[in-house]
């Protein structure tokens, strides 16, 4: 079945069949976002085709076992243990085995064209993405891909064609989009507590090496990239929060971005510590510098400073400054400054705003998310994913938040290319930014 949008009345029909059930508060809300954006079909349960069943695949995998309204019916991995792995965890929560597909790099084209399936995920590294997208779409099945969607601009337009051809979903697994803090602030900026907003600050910032090489110092799949690149070459789960809180393809549009990067250092010197200065890592030239900086601009003229910075010792931090004309808050170092609220000059912390601006969805989710990665926020994320399918919404995060987002990646290293040159930031929505809805305030 390829064509899944349904009209505005058997929408409104398909979701009062659906009882009290649906997120957002029914119809009424429903309704809205249908002014706004188109509606699919509402699938129960959401059969699911899972692609790369490494770690964040397996960890996908445990949490949808988890969730309801949902069947894992086939795996694929290049590595057949893996695929196995997967279906025994399905077989051990209860459900029917999936089936496998382990024959090579292109198996996962078999699973689209034979499984029955309304989804397909694709967990695998981000070279795969596209292809298995693009796959699934064309043979009728909505896509989610995990971050970042894409490398290359053309493939950043190539799933933006083939959703708006096939009139399927290309959704993007941005788990940092349902963290607390970020969600936070997505209400404090929906509210006006900050005033207009002007400025977020953003990155990154993950000393992630030790996942780059493998135990005898070879380069994992995750280090090639630094290879040949030299840019900010995953900007998404910084961005995305912050996309959302300017309302990025939903009233405003990202314009234009430079970017710079440091001299590359922190490759070579944890090679040589840990596997001597004599080996092949430790010689090897690493194009990309430690320290990526970009700085974007919207077309509304609000600006974004987004930080990559995965290469040297640190402790993980994503910054999370959002600043507005009624004040400022730093998400992670919890510290916020609210004109008139806070005393002159003097940081608060967040504890007495987080009742009025913790977001509902974590007041409902949030102990069982609590159990989850990412500080619950894989898990609210998925839970929001199969609710948009389940009730036949867009999901929040989709083709052209995948496509905007993860084209920072390639345009960054035009710019650093070119002596920080501004770069034009395509539009992919062709215009449609100007009348789109911003995404909701969903409740669980
Ligand atoms: N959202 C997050 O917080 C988060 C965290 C970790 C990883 N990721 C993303 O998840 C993806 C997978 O990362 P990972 O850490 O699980 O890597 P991984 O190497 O552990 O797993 C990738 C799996 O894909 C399989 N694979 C490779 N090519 C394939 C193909 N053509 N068809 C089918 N399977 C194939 C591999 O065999 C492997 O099992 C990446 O895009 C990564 O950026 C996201």
């Amino acid at each position: 079945m390829k064509q899944r949008f349904i009209n505005r009345r058997e929408a409104i029909k398909a979701a009062a069949a659906l009882g009290t059930g649906l997120a957002m508060g029914g119809l009424d809300l429903l309704s809205q976002s249908m002014a706004a954006l188109s509606v699919y079909k509402p699938l129960d349960p959401v059969r699911i085709g899972l692609v790369g069943t490494g770690s964040r695949g397996t960890y996908l995998l445990r949490i949808l076992t988890n969730l309801k309204h949902n069947l894992v019916k086939a795996v694929c991995d290049i590595v057949p243990e893996r695929a196995a792995n997967a279906q025994k965890i399905v077989e051990e929560a209860g459900g029917p085995k999936p089936a496998a597909y382990t024959k090579g790099d292109l198996d996962f084209q078999r699973l689209c064209e034979t499984e029955d399936l309304d989804l397909v995920i694709a967990a695998t590294p981000v070279d795969w993405h596209v292809p298995v997208c693009v796959s699934a779409m064309k043979n009728g099945k909505h896509a989610a891909t995990e971050v970042h969607a894409a490398y290359k601009l053309e493939e950043c337009w190539q799933l933006v064609e083939t959703a708006e051809q096939t009139g399927l979903q290309c959704a993007m697994l941005e788990n940092y989009c349902y963290g607390y803090d970020v969600l936070m602030i997505l209400k404090m900026v929906r509210s006006g507590l900050l005033g207009e907003l002007i400025h977020a600050e953003s990155g990154y910032q993950h000393d992630v090496r030790n996942v780059r090489f493998g135990q005898d110092g070879s380069l994992l799949w995750r280090a090639q990239d630094m290879l040949t690149h030299n840019g900010n070459l995953y900007p998404t789960h910084a961005l995305g929060p912050v996309a959302q809180w300017m309302n990025i393809n939903r009233g405003d549009r990202f314009d234009y971005l430079v970017s710079m990067c440091s001299k590359s250092r922190g490759m070579n010197v944890f090679a040589e510590e840990r596997f001597g200065k004599d080996h092949p890592s430790a010689k090897q030239v690493y194009m990309q510098g430690d320290v990526s900086t970009t700085l974007l601009r919207t077309v509304n003229g609000l600006t974004v400073t987004l930080y990559y910075d995965a290469q040297l010792p640190r402790p993980f931090d994503m910054m999370y400054r959002a600043q507005g004309t009624k004040g400022i808050i730093l998400g992670t170092s919890d510290r916020i400054y609210i004109e008139g609220r806070s005393r002159w000059e003097e940081w608060e912390t967040t504890a007495q705003y987080r009742k009025d601006f913790g977001h509902p969805l974590w007041d409902t989710l949030g102990r069982v998310a609590g159990q989850y990665g990412h500080g619950g926020a894989d898990y609210i994320m998925m839970y929001r994913l199969i609710e948009a399918f389940r009730t036949g919404q867009p999901f929040e995060v989709d083709v052209y938040d995948a496509a905007v987002w993860s084209a920072v990646s390639p345009l960054s290293e035009v710019s650093v290319a070119q002596k920080s040159k501004a770069v034009d930031i395509p539009d992919f929505t062709r215009g449609k930014w100007k009348t789109n809805r911003p995404v909701e305030i969903f409740e669980a």
